[in-house]
C-alpha cells in the first residue's frame, strides 16, 4: 500500500518577516503574531500547540496541549501532572512548544524549561472551568490503561451525585505548567522555499540575541 503525495505543493506568499520592521523582543513578536492570528479566518483554536517532552523511554513524544496564558516569564499550559507527559517533564524539564498557523503560512518553535506554577493560579484557573470539565479532571488518572470507556462514564456519575450541590476541588495531580523559553524561531513562509526563520536565544545578561536561519 502506498500513497504519492509528492504533488502537494504550495507557494507561501502571505508575509515576510524582516529585521527592521520587528520588535527586538521576542515575546512582544509572539504576542503581535498571536493577536494576528486570533484576528484572521480559518483558525478555529489559535493557542493550540504541540508541546514535544523527552519520554522517560528516552523518544521524544509531542502531543496537542492548549495555552492558556502567557507574558514576558513564559508560556502556560494546563494538565495531569501524572500524565505520560507530566512524568517526562518530571525526569527532563527542557520541552519544546510549537504552533503552526496555516493560514498566515506561519510556524513558531520555543524551546524552554518547564515548570509547575504557583498553586493558587492553577487553583484560579480550575475554578474557572465548567463543572464537567472539573469532574474530566478527576475522573480521568491521564495516559493510564484502562479497561473500557464504561469505566470512564461510571465514575464520572459517581462524581456527578457527590459533587451535586459541592464545589470540585482541585485534584492536586492537575495544575499548570509555566514553559520559560530559552529560544523562540518564528517562520514565515516564502516563496520559492526562500522562507524567512529569526531565532531568538536568551542570553546570559537575559537579554535576547537575534539570528537569521537559512531556510
Ligand atoms: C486540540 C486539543 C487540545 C488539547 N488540550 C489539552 C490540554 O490543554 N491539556 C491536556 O492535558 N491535554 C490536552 N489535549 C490532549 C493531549 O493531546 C493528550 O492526549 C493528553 O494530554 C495526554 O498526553 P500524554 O499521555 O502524552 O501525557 C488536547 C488535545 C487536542 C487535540
Amino acid at each position: 500500500m502506498q500513497k504519492d503525495l509528492g504533488n502537494y505543493r504550495k507557494s507561501y506568499e502571505k508575509s515576510a518577516l524582516m529585521e527592521d520592521s520587528i520588535s527586538n523582543n521576542p515575546m512582544q513578536l509572539f504576542k503581535t503574531w498571536f493577536h494576528e492570528v486570533e484576528q484572521s479566518d480559518g483558525v478555529d483554536e489559535p493557542n493550540a500547540m504541540t508541546v514535544s517532552t523527552i519520554g522517560l523511554d528516552g523518544f521524544p513524544k509531542s502531543r496537542v496541549v492548549l495555552l492558556k496564558r502567557f507574558n514576558h516569564e513564559g508560556f502556560i499550559f494546563y494538565t495531569n501532572y501524572t500524565s505520560e507527559k507530566g512524568k517526562a517533564i518530571a525526569a527532563n524539564p527542557n520541552i519544546c512548544i510549537s504552533f503552526f498557523w496555516p493560514n498566515m503560512e506561519r510556524q513558531v518553535i520555543i524551546k524552554g524549561k518547564a515548570e509547575k506554577v504557583a498553586e493558587n493560579l492553577s487553583d484560579g484557573y480550575f475554578e474557572s472551568r465548567p463543572k464537567g470539565s472539573q469532574l474530566g479532571a478527576l475522573v480521568s488518572n491521564q495516559s493510564s490503561v484502562i479497561a473500557s470507556r464504561d469505566v470512564l462514564e461510571q465514575e464520572l456519575k459517581t462524581l456527578e451525585a457527590t459533587y451535586k450541590n459541592k464545589e470540585v476541588p482541585r485534584p492536586d495531580h492537575w495544575g499548570g505548567y509555566l514553559v520559560r523559553p530559552i529560544s523562540i524561531e518564528f517562520w514565515q513562509g516564502r516563496p520559492n522555499r526562500l522562507h524567512d526563520r529569526i531565532r531568538f536565544t536568551l542570553q546570559e545578561d537575559w537579554d535576547w540575541k537575534m539570528e537569521r536561519l537559512a531556510p
